[in-house]
């Protein structure tokens, strides 16, 4: 499988570290030495699916295929206005595609999910796939609860693929420790249950996210170079979910590698759960960070717990 073209949306509505400090309880100061964050996009009088079908449209101009040419539509997302139909029908219809499109739902991990997906479709029958990650997690989060709120965004990135004859390595896991980050739905009102749970906005044990974070990417990591052979500084790129600065630096430093094999942007746009890594991608790309024949690593972590790592050549 190889990447033909990326693509990206952001909202425009930019929320600065200072922005929040004006109804929470909180700074700059606090936000940006824990997390590294500055800033972030949050969708205000944009449409949810057009930012997800602005980031596709991007990566099918970037890939130059027409849509038409599209045999299947991977859509991850974890929030968005709509339980049911899926996010990919409506991004179906707003880009103009007639192929079938199906949602992932594998959290901030979903961009790897989705992508060895991909490579299953690509085995069996189909050419070429768009795999759309887009997040609205400003939907997920209590605008109340300084502890989590501040550390995500909005964001959409998008990637073209099609079968090659070089094969990705995948390793994707899911441990179920569901109880350290979660968010439950509106409760029910189905009459045969005694007790309906209430709805809880999201929740997550920060300190246990964090460690269990750096040893499954670590351990994720190292699993994708051993089995595609590459030692680690054969790699242009270790393009990992960003969630947190402290989290890539710990594991920059547990590589043993310079900072620059790591890029970032999680400055700009906070923690867009799975649209994160086809965002930071979609930048490399466009300022000509990769050229064909390069070997990148993707990494995720997130609910679940699921994490996912893939070495593939660009
Ligand atoms: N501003 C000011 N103070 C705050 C804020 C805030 N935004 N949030 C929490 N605090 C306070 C707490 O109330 C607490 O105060 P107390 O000591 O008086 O009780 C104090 O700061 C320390 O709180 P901790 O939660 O212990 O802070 P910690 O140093 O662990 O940092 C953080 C929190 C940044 C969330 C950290 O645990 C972390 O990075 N965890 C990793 C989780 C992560 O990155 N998740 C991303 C989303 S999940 C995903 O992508 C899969």
């Amino acid at each position: 499988m190889r990447i033909l073209g990326t693509g990206s949306c952001l909202p425009k509505r930019i929320v600065t570290n200072d922005d929040l400090a004006t109804f929470l309880e909180t700074s700059d100061e606090w936000i940006f030495s824990r997390t590294g964050i500055k800033e972030r996009r949050v969708l205000s009088d944009e449409k949810f699916e057009d930012m997800a079908a602005g980031a596709a449209l991007e990566a099918l101009a970037d890939a130059k295929v027409d849509v038409s040419e599209i045999d299947y539509i991977l859509c991850s997302n974890t929030i968005g206005e709509y339980m049911t139909p899926g996010l990919g029908c409506f991004v179906q219809k707003v880009i103009g595609a007639t192929c079938p499109a199906l949602d992932v739902n594998g959290a901030c991990s979903g961009f790897v999910f989705a992508l060895q997906i991909a490579n299953a479709l690509l085995i069996s029958e189909y050419k070429k796939i768009l795999v759309i990650c887009a997040e609205e997690s400003s939907r997920l989060c209590d605008w109340s609860d300084r502890s989590t709120c501040v550390l995500f965004g909005d964001g959409a990135g998008a990637v073209v693929v099609e079968k090659s004859g070089d094969d990705p390595i995948f390793r994707v896991n899911t441990a179920s420790h569901t109880d350290i980050l979660y968010s439950r739905y509106e409760p029910g009102n189905s009459p045969f249950v005694q007790e309906h749970q209430p709805k809880h906005y999201l929740h997550m044990s920060g300190q246990e996210v964090y460690k269990l974070a750096v040893s499954t990417m670590c351990s994720d990591i190292n699993d994708v170079l051993d089995r595609s052979n590459l030692q680690p500084t054969d790699v242009k790129y270790y393009i990992l979910h960003q969630a947190n600065l402290r989290i890539i630096n710990t594991i920059i430093s547990r590589m043993n590698l310079p900072a620059e094999y790591f890029p970032h942007n999680i400055e700009k746009y906070g923690n867009t759960s799975s649209a994160s890594i086809p965002i930071l991608l979609d930048e490399i790309n466009k300022r000509g960070g990769l050229k064909r024949g390069e070997k990148v690593v993707f990494s995720a972590f997130g609910a679940g717990i699921t994490s996912g790592s893939c070495a593939m050549t660009w």
